[in-house]
């Protein structure tokens, strides 16, 4: 008899595809995931790990996780805010995206992205809003690349100081058609 094959750990594969891996809406049970998600990705900035899961519960703001073999590794929340820089204007915002450093560089991030940026058009359609902002530390070359990529550009270059000091820069890009 055959034997059966060794299920590969996480992170052998190179490309982090379980066939069970989905990107879905945040569930209750997710929380505690995301916090932990959160304190690894942005506790340089700030306590995001007691401000981000706040989020969940706001009426105005969607989150979606990727899940693959029952293990978070990623998240990105999208609400709706006031832009400060343009006087008050609806926009939608990235308010995060993070994914567990074992599995950057894969791909998973962008199609987080592309979800986020698939949900903010479906959000913000209804509002006649039609532009997509977010904020980035200045000490996060690796981000600020990845949403360059994503066709966000600077929009403010210093629009203030996150908890921990760094200067937060703004960055925009028009929502691409919403199809629902
Ligand atoms: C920014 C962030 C969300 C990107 O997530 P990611 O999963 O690494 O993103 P991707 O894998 O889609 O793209 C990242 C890089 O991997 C490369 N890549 C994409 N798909 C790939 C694949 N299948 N195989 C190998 N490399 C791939 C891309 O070319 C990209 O390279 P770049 O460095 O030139 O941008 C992630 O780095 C992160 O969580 N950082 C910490 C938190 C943070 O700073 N968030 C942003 C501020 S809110």
């Amino acid at each position: 008899m055959k034997a059966p094959k060794a299920p590969k750990a996480p992170g052998t594969c190179g490309c982090a595809c379980y066939a069970d891996a989905v990107i879905r809406l945040a569930a209750k049970g997710d929380t505690e995931a995301i916090r932990a998600l959160a304190v690894e990705a942005f506790s340089r900035f700030g306590d995001y790990g007691t401000f981000l899961p706040r989020y969940l519960i706001d009426p105005w703001v969607r989150t979606i996780v990727r899940v693959g073999a029952g293990e978070l590794v990623g998240f990105a929340m999208v609400g709706l805010t006031a832009s400060r820089r343009q006087g008050g204007v609806l926009v939608a915002d990235i308010l995060a995206i993070a994914v567990t450093a074992a599995y950057q560089g894969r791909g998973i991030g962008t199609a987080l992205m592309e979800r986020a940026l698939a949900m903010a058009s479906a959000l913000a359609g209804r509002y006649g809003v039609d532009e997509v902002e977010l904020s980035v530390a200045d000490t996060n070359p690796g981000a600020l690349r990845f949403f360059a990529r994503h066709g966000f550009v600077v929009a403010d270059a210093d629009e203030g100081r996150y908890p921990a000091g760094q200067v937060a820069i703004r960055m925009s890009r028009p929502l691409p058609p919403s199809s629902s």
